[in-house]
C-alpha cells in the first residue's frame, strides 16, 4: 500500500493537492486519474500535511497522517486582525512569579503548541527539558552565578558589558535576575552539528511563549540562563542532555503576579524599499 492514499469516492481531482505539494512529489497521471506519489515521493516527503491539510474534501491521507485524524479547521474560526494585533503587542515577558507551581497538564500544553512552530525541512528536531522541581531550579541559578563569578574574572569587560557585575551583586542581596524566582524553567535543546538546531529552537521557543500568554501564563527568555547553559562546564553537566546536544533556548515560566494596562511604544520599523 502506498504511504499516500487517495479516498476516490471524496477526490474531485482538482489538482490542489498537486499544486501544494513544496516538493513537488504528487501528480495526477491523465483526466481520469487519481493523484498519486511520483516514484521517490516516501523517501523525499518531509511529512508536513499540506496535502492532507489543504484537500478540501479530506480525501487525502498520508500512512502516519489520516485526514479524518487531523483536526478540522475554517479561517473564520481565527481570532481578527484587531485581537491579533493586541495579543502580539501586549505580551509582555514576565519576571515576577506567583509563588505557585504550574501544573504538569499546562506545561505539556504549551510545549505541545510550540511544536506547531515551523522548521526546515520540518525536521522538528527541538527536544524539550523542563526543570519542574521549583528548588532544582534555585539550584541551577546558583551555577549561573557562579558562572558570573568566573566570568568576570576571566572577562571582565565582557561580562561587564552585559551587567555580570550588577547582576550577581543582586543575587548576593537575595534577588534574582538570573531566573527572576520564576517556578518553573524550560529548555530547547537540539544536536549541536545540525546547523539548523539555532533557529528552530529560537522560533520554537518564541512560540512556546505566545502560548504561555494565550493560556494565562507568564513567560520570559533566560539570555543569561542559557549562555551559561552553553558555556560553563558544570552546568552543562547538571542539564545532562543526551550526548551531542546544546541548550538553544530557555524560558522561564510560571502565573504572572501582575497584569498589564498599557502597550510601551517600539521603534518605528526601519524599511528599505527597493
Ligand atoms: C534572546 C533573548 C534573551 C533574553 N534574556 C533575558 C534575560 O536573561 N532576562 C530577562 O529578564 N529578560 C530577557 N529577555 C527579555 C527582553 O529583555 C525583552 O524581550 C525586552 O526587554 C522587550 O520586552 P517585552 O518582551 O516585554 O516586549 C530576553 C529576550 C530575548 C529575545
Amino acid at each position: 500500500m502506498s504511504f499516500l492514499t487517495i479516498d476516490q469516492d471524496r477526490c474531485k481531482r482538482d489538482g490542489i493537492c498537486v499544486a501544494e505539494c513544496p516538493l513537488g512529489l504528487i501528480e495526477i497521471k491523465g483526466e481520469d486519474a487519481f493523484p498519486s506519489p511520483i516514484g521517490p515521493a516516501q523517501e523525499l516527503c518531509i511529512t508536513c500535511g499540506h496535502c492532507v491539510a489543504v484537500c478540501p474534501h479530506g480525501a487525502l491521507s498520508l500512512t502516519s497522517m489520516k485526514s479524518d485524524n487531523c483536526a478540522p479547521f475554517r479561517n473564520n474560526m481565527l481570532p481578527g486582525p484587531e485581537q491579533l494585533e493586541l495579543y502580539l503587542k501586549s505580551r509582555r515577558s514576565i519576571r515576577v512569579y506567583k509563588d505557585k507551581p504550574v501544573p504538569r497538564a499546562e506545561l505539556t500544553q504549551v510545549i505541545d503548541w510550540a511544536g506547531y512552530a515551523p522548521s526546515g525541512h520540518n525536521a522538528q528536531p527541538v527536544h524539550w527539558l523542563v526543570i519542574e522541581d521549583t528548588a532544582e531550579v534555585r539550584r541551577l541559578t546558583q551555577m549561573v552565578a557562579d558562572w558570573m563569578d568566573f566570568m568576570l574574572k576571566d572577562n571582565p569587560a565582557m561580562a561587564k558589558a552585559y551587567h555580570m557585575d550588577l547582576v550577581k551583586m543582586a543575587w548576593e542581596r537575595g534577588q534574582d535576575r538570573i531566573l527572576r524566582g520564576a517556578p518553573h524553567l524550560i529548555i530547547a535543546h537540539a544536536p549541536k552539528d545540525y546547523p539548523p538546531a539555532l533557529p528552530a529552537c529560537t522560533i520554537a521557543v518564541t512560540y512556546l511563549e505566545l502560548a504561555a500568554y494565550a493560556l494565562g501564563l507568564g513567560a520570559c527568555w533566560a539570555g543569561y540562563f542559557n549562555a551559561a547553559a552553553t558555556f560553563f562546564p558544570p552546568l552543562i553537566s547538571a542539564l545532562d542532555l543526551p550526548a551531542g546536544h546544546g541548550s538553544f533556548g530557555s524560558m522561564m515560566i510560571g502565573y504572572p503576579k501582575f497584569t498589564y494596562h498599557r502597550i510601551p511604544f517600539r521603534n518605528t520599523p526601519r524599511i528599505m524599499w527597493r
